[in-house]
């Protein structure tokens, strides 16, 4: 283990300790010392490792093992010391998953949801007594917590989850303890409470995390965010390409089961770099391109910036933690071709890593999606008219470039995943520039017949 996970461990213990301590000043007296022993001890190590291996085994959150971490205790915590206040102040019946579980499964995904019910059960049913009814109860409820929170994509519809956990609550409560009617509306109010809250913390939450459920992404991506609006002032032509580019990585995210949520947003914002130096980029260019002027060095230095103050601008307005990853990767280590060209004409002798973007290549699907519709919009912007089948060779020298210069090899895509991405984009494109593609010519004969029939 290097020392970085050890240290993440003990923040991990000692969060948990810290807990422990809160619950035991709340409640005055429940915690034994063994059960503070047995936690410490053997729990935690155990728990420590599960969540440590599982993150880390996670296509996207190893890439910030941190922030994902840090959201799951975060959220666990306070899930922790509402319920604490619940049970001293409302007995039992009041002590509920549904915060934890619906929260974690929408800033993470179901299974964490699943293994923070799994947690929040052990933890409470030593608290409340009567460990393994209690156990299984909690539990239970968790799951189904986390089951129907999954793609939930607006804030109205977590009543799904509320309503249906809320109704398995009672009934379970009735099966494992006692049919007493006086519980019931104190599970339904306290389920209310929890539901309320995740409404209202939820976007601090994805604040402070950086880490974003498809909800908070949604919110972002109404184009009115302050970094948008400023690129549809200052390089309109930067934000209609990342608009198309929305459209085209859209649907090949749905095609290979990657997040269209993510991608769409994400697309949005993956140039707003440009938005300081707008006219160094073609696509904002009328007549006047200042790249003629300088050398050209200094003209990868300044393409590069666009990442750079991208990822900067990213971390200053606090924006998804993966969209920062897309701005960093969309470009990979690709060797600016243009003007690497241009200064082996200059005789400048200068090596080819001199015109590479920083990098690094793409690290998932997602942001290899965005370099393959980076590249086609740009491509297909400056095309004339074209057949199909030249639109779809050129696609595939413009992917095979990709993979031969090593940008795929990190991020998982498989070539069935890059051949239905290709497809899906193609459609796109088609769809979208209808008048420019030339398309096979009918016989007259056969026009007349159609018409006729
Ligand atoms: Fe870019
Ligand atoms: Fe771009």
């Amino acid at each position: 283990m290097k020392k970085n996970n050890i240290f993440q461990g003990i923040i991990f213990s000692l969060n948990f300790l810290i807990i422990f301590a809160i619950s035991e000043f709340i409640l005055w007296h429940s915690l034994s010392i063994r059960f503070l022993f047995n936690f410490s001890v053997i729990i935690l190590p155990i728990w420590f490792l599960i969540i440590y291996y599982l993150i880390n085994k996670h296509k996207i959150f190893k890439l910030h093992p941190l922030n994902y971490i840090f959201t799951f205790l975060l959220v666990i915590d306070i899930g922790i010391i509402i319920n604490i206040f619940s049970l001293k102040y409302f007995s039992y019946p009041a002590v509920t998953p549904i915060f934890v579980v619906i929260t974690i499964t929408l800033m993470m995904d179901f299974y964490f949801g699943f293994l923070s019910s799994l947690f929040f059960g052990f933890y409470f049913s030593f608290l409340i007594g009567n460990p393994l009814k209690t156990f299984v109860y909690l539990f239970v409820i968790g799951i189904i917590g986390a089951y129907f929170s999954k793609k939930i994509y607006s804030r109205v519809r977590i009543i799904i989850p509320f309503i249906i956990s809320t109704l398995f609550q009672i009934i379970l409560y009735f099966v494992f303890f006692e049919i007493d009617f006086l519980s019931w509306p104190i599970i339904a109010i306290s389920n209310l409470f929890q539901m309320l809250f995740i409404l209202g913390i939820l976007p601090y939450l994805e604040y402070i995390t950086r880490v974003y459920s498809d909800i908070g992404l949604l919110e972002l991506g109404n184009l009115n965010h302050p970094l948008l609006k400023k690129l549809s002032l200052n390089s309109s032509g930067t934000y209609y390409h990342s608009l198309i580019i929305a459209n085209l990585v859209e649907s090949a995210a749905e095609e290979i089961g990657a997040n269209p949520i993510l991608l769409r947003v994400g697309s949005y914002f993956h140039d707003i770099g440009k938005s300081l130096r707008p006219l160094f980029f073609t696509e904002n260019q009328k007549g006047f391109n200042p790249h003629e002027k300088i050398n050209p060095k200094l003209s990868s230095l300044i393409l590069n910036l666009h990442v750079t103050k991208g990822q900067e601008l990213a971390k200053k307005y606090k924006l998804p933690i993966l969209i920062e990853d897309l701005i960093v990767q969309h470009h990979g280590t690709r060797i600016k071709r243009y003007f690497y060209h241009k200064s082996l004409e200059l005789n400048e002798n200068l090596s080819a890593d001199v015109f590479k973007y920083p990098g690094p290549a793409p690290q998932f699907k997602e942001a290899a999606i965005l370099m393959i519709a980076d590249n086609i919009e740009a491509m297909t912007r400056s095309m004339k008219l074209v057949s199909k089948k030249d639109l779809e060779d050129k696609f595939d020298d413009l992917i095979q470039d990709l993979f031969l210069e090593g940008q795929l090899d990190d991020c998982g895509l498989t070539l069935r995943e890059i051949k239905k991405i290709k497809d899906s984009m193609l459609e796109t494109i088609l769809n979208m520039n209808h008048s420019r593609i030339e398309y096979p010519e009918i016989p007259k004969e056969l026009l007349k017949e159609v018409n006729k029939s």
